[in-house]
């Protein structure tokens, strides 16, 4: 068995995790100071989303250098020191690869607009003619995720493709001199020692010959993502074959793990287990996000039914998550903290891979911030309908009784994103004095969950409840999960369940489980037991 196919890895939203400097951004020497802090939590890696030289028009997914680092968030040395610090203190570092795009200040793409129509420059991207007596309608009717069409006109008269913001100009991956600088970029990361790569959009890289229409409803219902001609293209996967190759056999520098042990995740917005289980196929990436999971809502038979879903391809990796920087907050999601807890434990009792994004630990609710605040681009380009991601990005709660909360030396009113003015018992110190706080039973839980290992890790739970039940009860080993999704007190004894409570998401349980609630029950030695 490898080390990730029962990880949990935290993800860290560096401008939002701690400053260093006081400019009220966080950064790289902050996130290396604060390691503890996800050690403590006994997280096994760390995936960073990018740190890369960025005019931020998202949040830093447009790139225009992707082996560099943004000044605001330190220096390659800073990485390094990053680096070194997670690996001194056993925790692997992923770090984000954003192939499908750059930012529009990137040196190709403002080569490409120098160059103009018909050089070799303009190969990097998507660039095309309009359609329309004179050019003036986009080349096809591909919509951008974050609304409005995929396509912006340039001066000259071409389009660009965007599947993102017009700040971020998707790249031609038929052209090979992307295919060759990007493999450099694969091997400049590993050279710096790191052990992995979150790829960004890993679905999307391909186009279909011809850019044909899409036709109508695109983007509203994600099972049909793979039959866009924008996404799920036969051309990835001969791609991320030669990607696996070079993680397996590129040299590992000093403090790195082996070749053998490199670990590369997709992001693919690909629900269709079948499809998604190609891109996990053992020569390619070796996980997938599981937004199915995410995306659940709290219904006890439809969470049944898309963890049974995500083990229907024998063999494959299995990853969970509740949360990340793009989506709603679990506790505001799912509508209470109770709730959210309950999912944790459910989540992490699961056999497979966990991540975990920075402030779910904490029980942080979606924040709200202020319009004049907001910096999302999902704002504007929904024609400010949709206030976008940016509630889950505000900065992490340390410490103190008020904003800025220990994140950074700067006035509250200058930290990246604004901070609620309710948060003071929801800080890290404050959490770590109570028994009862969210840290603790993710602290504990992340200790039970290590002492518990599931069998195998690719294969589906027993289940102990019946499919349609408003409750699920789960084996791990010798861990039994029981979580209460019904609005009515469930008694444990009806269930026939050996073992004894040893971690409950809410009060400690006896015989009856409350609403919203769930519970671990183990029959040998508890082995720090939270409660
Ligand atoms: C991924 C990132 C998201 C970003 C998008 C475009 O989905 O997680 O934050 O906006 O890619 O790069």
């Amino acid at each position: 068995m490898n080390w990730w196919q029962d990880m949990v890895c935290y993800e860290v939203y560096p401008r939002a995790f701690a400053d260093s400097d006081g400019d009220g951004v966080g950064d790289l020497p902050g996130v290396t100071a604060r390691l503890a802090h996800i050690r403590e939590l006994g997280a096994d890696a760390v995936w960073i989303t990018p740190f890369y030289p960025s005019p931020l028009a998202d949040g830093g997914y447009d790139i225009a250098d992707h082996t560099g680092v943004a000044e605001d968030l330190g220096t390659p040395e800073d990485v390094d020191r990053l680096t070194a610090r997670a690996h001194e203190l056993g925790l692997k570092l992923i770090v984000d690869l954003v192939p499908n795009h750059t930012s529009d200040r990137h040196p190709w793409f403002q080569e490409a607009l120098a160059a103009g129509p018909g050089s070799a420059e303009r190969e990097m991207y998507l660039f095309r003619d309009g359609r329309g007596a004179s050019g003036e309608l986009p080349p096809n009717d591909w919509e951008s995720a974050f609304g409005g069409p995929a396509w912006s006109r340039t001066g000259d008269g071409e389009w660009y493709c965007h599947l993102h913001a017009p700040e971020q100009p998707d790249l031609n991956w038929r052209n090979p001199k992307v295919q060759d600088a990007f493999t450099e970029v694969l091997r400049h990361w590993l050279d710096r020692g790191v052990d992995g790569f979150r790829v960004d959009v890993a679905h999307a890289l391909f186009k279909a010959e011809g850019l044909p229409d899409a036709g109508p409803g695109q983007h509203r219902d994600p099972l049909r993502n793979h039959l866009m001609p924008y996404y799920d293209q036969e051309e990835l996967h001969p791609l991320y074959r030669r990607w696996r190759v070079l993680l397996d056999t590129h040299p590992a520098p000093p403090g790195a793990v082996p070749p053998e042990d490199r670990v590369m995740v997709a992001e693919s917005a690909v629900f269709d287990p079948e499809r998604l289980a190609r891109y996990i196929r053992p020569d390619e990436m070796h996980q997938a996000f599981n937004f199915a999971f995410l995306e659940a809502p709290w219904d006890a038979p439809e969470l049944r039914r898309v963890i049974d879903g995500s083990f229907a391809v024998p063999g494959s990796a299995v990853t969970w998550l509740l949360s990340s920087h793009d989506a709603v907050r679990p506790v505001t999601r799912y509508g209470s903290p109770a709730r959210a807890r309950a999912a944790a434990l459910l989540m992490l009792a699961l056999p497979g891979s966990a991540y975990l994004y920075q402030g779910e630990e904490l029980g942080l609710p979606q924040a709200q911030v202020p319009e004049s605040r907001i910096l999302d681009p999902l704002w504007e380009r929904s024609g400010r309908t949709e206030r976008g991601r940016d509630g889950a990005r505000v900065p992490l709660p340390w410490s103190g009784e008020a904003a800025p909360y220990g994140f950074t030396t700067a006035p509250p009113d200058e930290t990246w994103l604004p901070q609620p003015d309710d948060w003071a018992p929801l800080t890290v110190a404050a959490q770590e004095q109570d028994p009862d706080s969210t840290l603790r039973l993710y602290r504990a839980a992340l200790r039970l969950r290590r002492a518990h290992p599931a069998p195998d890790p690719a294969a589906p739970p027993s289940w102990l409840s019946a499919p349609g039940a408003p409750h699920l009860a789960l084996r791990r080993g010798d861990l039994t999960c029981v979580v209460n999704l019904d609005s009515r007190p469930l008694p444990l004894d009806t269930l026939g369940l050996t073992g004894r409570p040893v971690l409950s998401s809410g009060e400690p349980v006896t015989d009856l489980l409350p609403p919203d609630t769930a519970v671990w029950l183990t029959e040998g030695d508890p082995d720090g037991a939270h409660r």
